[in-house]
């Protein structure tokens, strides 16, 4: 083993054994992460905020896209001053919420890369630290993040309590998605946090078994840092559909196999606590589907018991 790997070993079990670095963003805290681009973590974070509150969660989406943000959009929603924008002009951090749906609160990121251009870290702590505050009664809260390894990536899946890794079944995704966990092991980031991963966009669920196969194995054997294989998420033509209109396809395509892998991955989080399930009253019932061979009958391994967040 070389001399690096056995440091990143050395730190994943360091964290393991108690050194966490700070989850302060709560329990119910996810961050969305992906090393490469494109790869579906703003479709899938707006997803997976749209069913939570469709099943009566209160649920706040952080877009931590900080040049680029694109949430707002998928939802249908204004974008106006983002958090980071509305904490330099020091108004409150409610002034960046929008109410999205019923049981789900924006909080929109900003479009003028020049207005968030390199955050100091006071200034993303205290923009974390804002999160926490505007979180704090949610059932779930999830943080889509920017593509890449910046310093607000690594801050946030510092901040969340479990890390979402998307990638696709491409080659260079998943290279990618390696990269974004070295980087993290190697800021220490991660200690003993849960990561799962997501593969989107796959074609068949062999595909996507290879594909998330590849990462666990390179985290397992470079990083010593095993990562929970979540659910498939087909390549759908409801997703990019959906994208045009100001609709998630949560909404226009229920029954479509994106929107039920989205329904497997929030039962598999009420299951486990990491989303608390809906109070009574406010459960909901979702719509029947027919079963769609392939990806829905049969299932991915769930996540392993040595990498479920404490
Ligand atoms: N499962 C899917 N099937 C088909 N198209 C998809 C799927 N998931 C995402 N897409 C499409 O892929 C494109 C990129 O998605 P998205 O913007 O969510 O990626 P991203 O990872 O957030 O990108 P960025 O890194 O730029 O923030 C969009 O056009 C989206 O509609
Ligand atoms: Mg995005």
């Amino acid at each position: 083993m070389s001399g690096q790997a056995a440091r990143l070993r050395e730190l994943a079990a360091s964290g393991r054994a108690g050194r966490e670095p700070t989850s302060w963003l709560g329990p119910r805290s996810i961050a969305v992460a992906s090393g490469k681009g494109g790869v579906g973590k703003t479709s899938l974070a707006v997803a997976l905020a749209v069913g939570a509150a469709q099943q009566g969660l209160e649920v706040l989406l952080v877009d931590l896209d900080l040049g680029l943000a694109n949430a707002h959009l998928l939802l249908g929603v204004s974008g106006g001053p983002g958090l980071c924008e509305t904490l330099r002009a020091g108004a409150p951090p409610t002034d960046a919420l929008r109410r999205a749906r019923a049981g789900l609160r924006l909080v929109a990121g900003a479009r003028s890369p020049e207005a968030t251009a390199r955050m100091s870290g006071p200034e993303r702590r205290t923009l974390l630290q804002a999160i926490a505050t505007l979180g704090r009664r949610a059932d779930l809260v999830l943080l889509d993040l920017p593509a890449g390894m910046g310093a607000t990536v690594v801050d946030a899946a510092r901040a969340a309590h479990r890390l979402l890794l998307v990638t696709t079944p491409e080659p260079a995704a998943i290279a990618d998605g390696y990269g974004l966990l070295k980087r993290l092991t190697q800021a220490d980031a991660l200690g003993p946090r849960g990561v799962e991963l997501w593969v989107n966009a796959a074609r068949s669920r062999g595909e996507a078994r290879r594909a998330a196969g590849r990462l666990r194995t390179a985290s397992r054997r470079f990083l010593g840092r095993d990562v929970g294989i979540l659910d498939a998420v087909p390549e759908d033509p409801a997703v990019r559909e959906a994208a045009r209109t100001p609709c998630c396809f949560m909404e226009s395509a229920p029954c479509s196999g994106a929107a039920r892998a989205v329904r497997r991955v929030l039962g598999v989080w009420r299951r486990s606590g990491a989303a608390r399930s809906a109070s009574p009253g406010r459960e909901k019932e979702s719509a029947p589907c027919t079963p769609i061979p392939d990806f829905a009958s049969r299932r991915l391994p769930l996540p392993s018991s040595s990498s479920a967040p404490r």
